[in-house]
């Protein structure tokens, strides 16, 4: 059953094992003090090297320019064509970011068929050279609905709508994508072992701070990420029809979307070099998956608007 959540309802519940965060006037200032010293230091820091590194530029410069000074004319030309050939090499193939797939996938916090993508398929791009090619976009809303008088239905309860919450703000605090993503799949795995009111072991875990996904969750800016996701979701054309729905630039996968790594080798354009994820056995094996794993998911959810 949904549960139903009024706005004015919307406060942080979770109690246990949060550090205290308000700290006295008194430990801020002498933070703040603290950070300034800080910062002169590293501006100091910063003059001394620019200073070291362009003296070490002169003298450089100074030597090459001896150098080739020195050397008979098509001996100069011989080394200059070497350096372009070294150049060539060692240049990343993937650099050109432009060229990226985009790979979109919109979800829900507790629906287990995402859980399951986003700890068991869409892992695989962090494990791979995959990343290198994929701008991966993660839109936690799914089937959540706002009613007329504002109030939220999470197909997975009232934990859902703050999961998805805490998992925006994730998104929002941690733009690079490695470290939400490490975020959000610890809440999910934890979600996959029945263990997800656990979620905020997900800090310690992984080193991060929880101050700033405290504040955002807090102070409204989670919510008005959600606001945006929303809107997002219900513009999808055409509309998801469930949960996990995968797009590969823009090209909704439908009910093929565990075999997203295939779509995304198809779809990339870029460079002179395909990833090794890309190779013919990695991409076979992920094309063979057994169709009836992926089974199309019931949504008592989605209605139209
Ligand atoms: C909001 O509307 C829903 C039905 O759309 C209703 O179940 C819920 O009780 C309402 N909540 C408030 C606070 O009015
Ligand atoms: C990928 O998304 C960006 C915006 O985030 C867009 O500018 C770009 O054109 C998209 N690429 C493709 C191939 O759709
Ligand atoms: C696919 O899955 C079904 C049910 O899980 C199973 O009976 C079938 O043997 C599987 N087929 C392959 C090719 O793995």
């Amino acid at each position: 059953m949904p549960s139903i959540i009024h706005i004015t309802h919307y406060t942080h519940t979770h109690t246990h094992t949060h550090p205290p965060y308000i700290k006295t006037q008194i430990h801020r200032k002498r933070e703040r003090v603290l950070l300034l010293k800080k910062e002169m230091m590293m501006s100091s820091e910063r003059q001394l090297h620019s200073f070291s590194s362009s003296t070490l530029t002169v003298l450089i410069s100074v030597f090459l320019v001896l150098f080739i000074i020195s050397q008979p004319p098509h001996h100069h030309h011989h080394h200059a064509s070497a350096a372009r050939i070294m150049e060539t090499d060692n240049h990343d193939p993937f650099s050109d970011i432009s060229n990226r797939v985009n790979l979109s996938v919109y979800y829900e916090s507790l629906c287990p068929y995402c859980a399951n993508f986003i700890v068991n398929h869409l892992v695989n791009i962090f494990q791979t050279d995959l990343i290198n090619i994929v701008n991966l976009r993660l839109i936690p809303w799914g089937n959540t609905q706002i009613q007329p008088n504002d109030t939220w239905i999470c197909q997975h309860g009232i934990d859902e709508c703050k999961l998805d919450v805490t998992e925006a703000c994730a998104i929002n605090e941690w733009p690079q994508v490695e470290t939400h993503f490490r975020f959000i799949y610890c809440v999910e795995r934890l979600h996959l072992m029945n263990k997800h009111t656990q979620w905020q072991s997900c800090f310690a875990s992984n080193g991060f701070d929880p101050k700033p996904l405290d504040n955002c969750y807090n102070n409204g800016l989670g919510y008005q990420l959600e606001k945006t996701y929303a809107d997002e979701t219900a513009n999808l054309n055409p509309r998801h029809k469930f949960v996990p729905w995968v797009l590969v630039n823009n090209f909704p996968l439908q009910q093929d979307y565990q075999n997203f790594v295939g779509y995304i080798c198809k779809a990339y354009r870029g460079g002179y070099k395909k990833p090794n994820a890309c190779k013919s056995s990695t991409i076979s094996t992920s094309l063979t998956i057994n169709s009836s794993e992926a089974a199309p998911i019931s949504t008592p959810q989605v209605t139209n608007p």
